[in-house]
């Protein structure tokens, strides 16, 4: 036995062996995303997609995404600005979209996904400046998902928020 199978979830990048036709969150949008853009995004370079399953199947039972992203000064709080240099951009990773299949939520899978794509940020962060991690949330209650994990809003949008690079390394993941 490998100590691949001894896991009960596997998340990696989406590959062709995984099989998503069926996967369905709840919202259509994820559920398209996952089924036609994933593939095209990563082929491209724009952003790359984490699938999970479980060492008995490759049926997805979550994904999350990750890319790049330039964060404006004026689009964080007054109070992490101050802390940080006047430059026009800073850098920070966007973890743009995260869903769970409906027949497995509210089983940990999501807190599972969230924790990984936080683990990914912080191995990123050693090697290239990230200043902040960004979600992006459909609605307000995936606003109340991320604001569960301690994420905070940023000012001028409802649907985005943020958690420094700082305290991630705080929670000591790794
Ligand atoms: C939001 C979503 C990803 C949560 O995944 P999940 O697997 O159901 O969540 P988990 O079982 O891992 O929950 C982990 C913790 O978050 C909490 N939680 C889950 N959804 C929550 C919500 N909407 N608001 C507040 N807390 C929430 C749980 O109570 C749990 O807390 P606990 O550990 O203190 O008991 C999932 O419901 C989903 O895919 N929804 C549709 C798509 C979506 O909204 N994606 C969000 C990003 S756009």
């Amino acid at each position: 036995m490998t100590a691949e199978n001894n896991k009960k979830y596997i998340i990696g990048p989406l590959e062709k062996k995984h099989d998503k036709t069926e996967f369905n969150c709840g919202v259509d949008v994820l559920n398209q995303y996952l089924k036609i853009q994933a593939s095209q995004d990563v082929k491209k370079n724009v952003a790359v997609t984490y699938a999970l399953s479980t060492p008995a199947s490759e049926k997805i039972l979550g994904y999350y995404t990750l890319s790049s992203i330039g964060i404006f000064p004026g689009e964080l709080p007054d109070e992490l600005v101050r802390r940080l240099p006047r430059y026009p951009a800073l850098p920070g990773i966007l973890l743009g979209r995260l869903a769970v299949d409906s027949s497995c939520q509210g089983t940990g899978i999501g807190q599972y996904l969230l924790v990984d794509g936080l683990k990914r940020s912080l191995q990123v962060s050693n090697q290239i400046g990230i200043v902040a991690i960004i979600v992006d949330a459909k609605d307000n209650k995936a606003v109340k998902f991320y604001e569960h994990f301690g994420f905070l809003k940023l000012p001028e949008n409802t649907h985005r928020l943020f958690l420094p690079i700082s305290t991630i390394k705080k929670l000591e993941l790794l």
